[in-house]
């Protein structure tokens, strides 16, 4: 089962770093109208970090330093959206189910998906890049964590007016890291760690699937890790009592005051995925 999926997320990876690594500041504009684009525009990565095989074993992996910086650059726009500073030291990466043929997806970082592709909550959620001498030791260490993840849709109901948001689609707490790093085949694409994160607690706020008003073309979705501080529950207990019901209304969340007031910090990590209703007309 492990050896299945460290496969296929190894395969997965390896597209989605030759999918960021292709991209530049104008394929971007084309593909999403509208996205912002730093008017810095980055220096598009050297084709010759895809020759992973003539990379020696290191500690510090250019290839994964690279990739961080352009899904930073990625989220210039969201970032100012959030109100929060990012400045990712681990990639995220999701994996939603696909019913129909009892598979799984994870796509790559801004990837388009029709909403009927995340109907469901997702299943997976994966950390590359995450230290932890003791996991990459082979040892039995203490799970790592706690890490708070949400996910958010940045342009509810619509992009060009976008009353709702953050429309809060999931926010969970207390996800460990179970298991051994997964990132050990040999065609490994980062000389990096990579571990499957779970939540030990119950859901705070359910998945509410991405339901994107037809029309209303391509939703910046984001999904955000953040590192919980040990006195979380006690924020969580004095929220509950002050405002009960604080989960049940997903509009107009803002992530960066409920950061400051939880005590979360900047997000460790995050990823980004476009939605659009797979309706194109009434
Ligand atoms: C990683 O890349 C950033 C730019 O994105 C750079 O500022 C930083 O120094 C690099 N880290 C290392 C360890 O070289
Ligand atoms: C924030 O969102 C609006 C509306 O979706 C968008 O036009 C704008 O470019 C975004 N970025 C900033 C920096 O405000
Ligand atoms: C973790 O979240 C899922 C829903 O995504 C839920 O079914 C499960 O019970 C939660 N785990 C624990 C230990 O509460
Ligand atoms: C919370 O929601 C419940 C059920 O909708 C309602 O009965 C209750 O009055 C609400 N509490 C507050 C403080 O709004
Ligand atoms: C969200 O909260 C941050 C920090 O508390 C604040 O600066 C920002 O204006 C808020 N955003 C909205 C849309 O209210
Ligand atoms: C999702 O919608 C797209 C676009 O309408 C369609 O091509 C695809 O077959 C649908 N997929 C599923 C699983 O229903
Ligand atoms: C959209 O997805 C639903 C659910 O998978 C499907 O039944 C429907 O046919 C799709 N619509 C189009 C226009 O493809």
């Amino acid at each position: 089962m492990t050896t299945k999926i460290s496969k296929t997320f190894v395969i997965t990876s390896l597209i989605i770093v030759m999918y960021i690594l292709n991209l530049t500041p104008s394929a971007n504009a084309d593909k999403y109208p509208g996205y912002l684009y730093p008017s810095k525009s980055p220096v598009a990565p050297a084709s010759n970090h895809l020759q992973l095989d003539k990379r020696g074993p290191t500690q510090y992996d250019p290839l994964f330093n690279e990739t961080l910086g352009v899904v930073k650059k990625f989220f210039y726009d969201t970032q100012a959206n959030l109100s929060i500073n990012f400045n990712p030291q681990i990639l995220v990466k999701v994996t939603w189910p696909i019913p129909q043929s009892g598979g799984e997806y994870t796509p790559g970082f801004a990837e388009h998906l029709f909403d009927n592709q995340t109907a469901l909550p997702f299943t997976r959620v994966y950390f590359v890049g995450l230290p932890d001498p003791g996991h990459l030791a082979g040892q039995d260490p203490p799970a790592q964590g706690p890490y708070l993840i949400t996910m958010l849709n940045l342009d509810s109901p619509r992009r060009e007016d976008p009353i709702s948001r953050s429309f809060r689609n999931f926010l969970s707490a207390d996800y460990y890291t179970f298991g051994q790093n997964l990132n050990t085949g040999k065609d490994k694409v980062w000389n990096q760690p990579i571990f499957e994160v779970h939540n030990t607690t119950a859901v705070l706020s359910e998945y509410n699937r991405p339901l994107p008003w037809i029309g209303t073309g391509n939703h910046r979705y984001v999904i955000l890790a953040y590192r919980q501080p040990a006195s979380f529950p006690t924020y969580l207990a004095a929220l509950n009592s002050q405002d009960p019901n604080w989960t049940t209304n997903p509009n107009k969340f803002n992530i960066s005051s409920f950061a400051k007031d939880a005590g979360l910090g900047d997000p460790i990590g995050g990823t980004l995925v476009w939605i659009s209703s797979n309706v194109t007309s009434i």
